[in-house]
């Protein structure tokens, strides 16, 4: 790498930032194991920690309606529109450190080094609350409250124990009456821009710590079930046996080869037999399945292949199967001038031209997308790129260089606004 030159301070907030992500990374529900979700005290106790830091930035902090952390540093005048930096400080269970924190502690570090009153626009952070949708299904909602698409029918998704959202809201101290009063309106702001771990292996493969981020894919999750009839082990001869397993498994099968054929990537994360005994053939199965794609058309025709494939294969096995649309959210372009603002930031810090990847996994940037233009940079992961796992890893190297592309990137966005203004 041509390094740009790097200065002490750089170093020295990098250093913090790891010092903080770990620290971030102790507040756990689950002993052994880095889970954080959605408004539980593991949240508020996070969010404590991140509205200090914010504090010692010199941002003035708020909790939105959302409950999502965030803090303001005034520009060149009053009331300006305000640049968002962001990410999210909830996580997938088992979860690595960086994934989301990393985004929220850069724009941290990075507010910390604007001047108050200098901006031609207020420099916003947002620590986001609920990205992934681990405790109750509702992926971005944080991020979707801020931008005014809130859906009211998530009130009543319940966590594991039964607990809806209505009353996770309120055991929090946050009011449901108030939610709307977390939208921004797109008058009030610049744009968005988050910095997240790439969570895949490119640029460990290119040899490059940053990439320009170009789009965000389309994905849709879907809850399907197939069903067949439970009956004795031992008692049911093959030909009686309408295994609902046995055609789940043929579909998860099918579902990764139409993925692989069209470029889309399928998963199905979970799958449940039912009545569950060792001795009983499986009555009914529920499985998940994720689809994503860069472009939303070809998510849509690989769904179309599947489900000719679960009719096909469970008319062979007298089956049936039905399926529900459980989240849906459109491909995010990231604005030109947003994708030369990080390209030139990265060019700053490394010295070399920067490669552009489409993101394959989620950002609450899609949601931010509804009510402002989005940008995004990814910092380079280890161990082949794994995330959604406690081998997520980031050098400090490579958060040094994303603090001062992420700083030079802003000064872009502000050079670029102040000659459009
Ligand atoms: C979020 O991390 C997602 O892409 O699932
Ligand atoms: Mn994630
Ligand atoms: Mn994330």
């Amino acid at each position: 790498m041509n390094g740009a030159s790097q200065s002490a301070e750089t170093a020295q907030a990098a250093r913090r930032i790891m010092a903080r992500a770990d620290a971030l990374g102790a507040i756990s529900e689950t002993p052994g194991a880095l889970t954080r979700t959605h408004l539980t005290e593991e949240h508020r106790r996070a969010a404590k920690l991140v509205a200090g830091w914010m504090h010692e930035a010199g941002l003035a902090v708020w909790t939105d309606a959302a409950g999502n952390v965030c803090g303001r540093i005034e520009g060149a005048g009053p009331e300006l529109p305000a640049l968002l930096l962001g990410s999210h400080i909830d996580t997938v269970p088992d979860a690595g450190r960086y994934d989301g924190p990393l985004g929220v502690l850069l724009a941290i570090e990075v507010a910390a080094r604007a001047a108050p009153g200098v901006l031609p626009f207020a420099l916003e952070v947002v620590a986001f609350g609920d990205e992934e949708g681990t405790r109750f299904g509702t992926a971005l909602s944080g991020s979707r409250a801020l931008a005014g698409s809130w859906d009211d029918a998530w009130w009543d998704c319940t966590d594991a124990s039964g607990i809806s959202l209505r009353t996770a809201f309120e055991r929090f101290g946050l009011d449901p009456r108030r939610l709307p009063d977390a939208a921004r309106e797109p008058k009030d702001l610049v744009a968005y821009l988050e910095a997240h771990i790439e969570q895949g292996p490119f640029l460990e493969q290119a040899g490059q710590p940053l990439a320009v981020v170009s789009s965000i894919a389309g994905a849709r999750r879907f809850a399907l079930t197939v069903t067949g009839r439970a009956g004795h082990a031992g008692g049911t001869p093959y030909e009686l046996r309408r295994d609902a397993l046995v055609g789940a498994s043929e579909l998860v099968v099918e579902i990764e080869r139409i993925g692989q054929e069209l470029d889309v990537i399928a998963t199905v994360g979970r799958m449940h037999a039912y009545p569950g005994g060792v001795n009983v053939i499986p009555g009914r199965v529920e499985l998940s399945l994720d689809l994503r794609a860069e472009f939303d058309a070809d998510r849509d025709d690989a769904w179309g292949r599947i489900q000719e494939a679960a009719d096909q294969i469970t008319a062979l096995r007298d089956l049936e199967w039905s399926a529900q649309e459980t989240y849906r959210a459109d491909a995010v372009q990231c604005a030109d001038w947003l994708q030369q603002a990080v390209e030139e930031g990265i060019r700053a810090a490394c010295g070399d031209d920067p490669l552009t990847l489409w993101s394959r996994a989620g950002h609450d940037a899609m949601a931010v997308a509804g009510v402002a233009e989005v940008g995004m940079l990814f910092v380079r992961c280890g161990n082949q790129g794994v995330s959604h796992s406690p081998d997520e890893t980031v050098s400090t190297g490579d958060v040094a260089l994303a603090l001062d592309a992420f700083t030079a990137a802003v000064r872009a966005v502000a050079e670029r606004y102040a000659a459009r203004s």
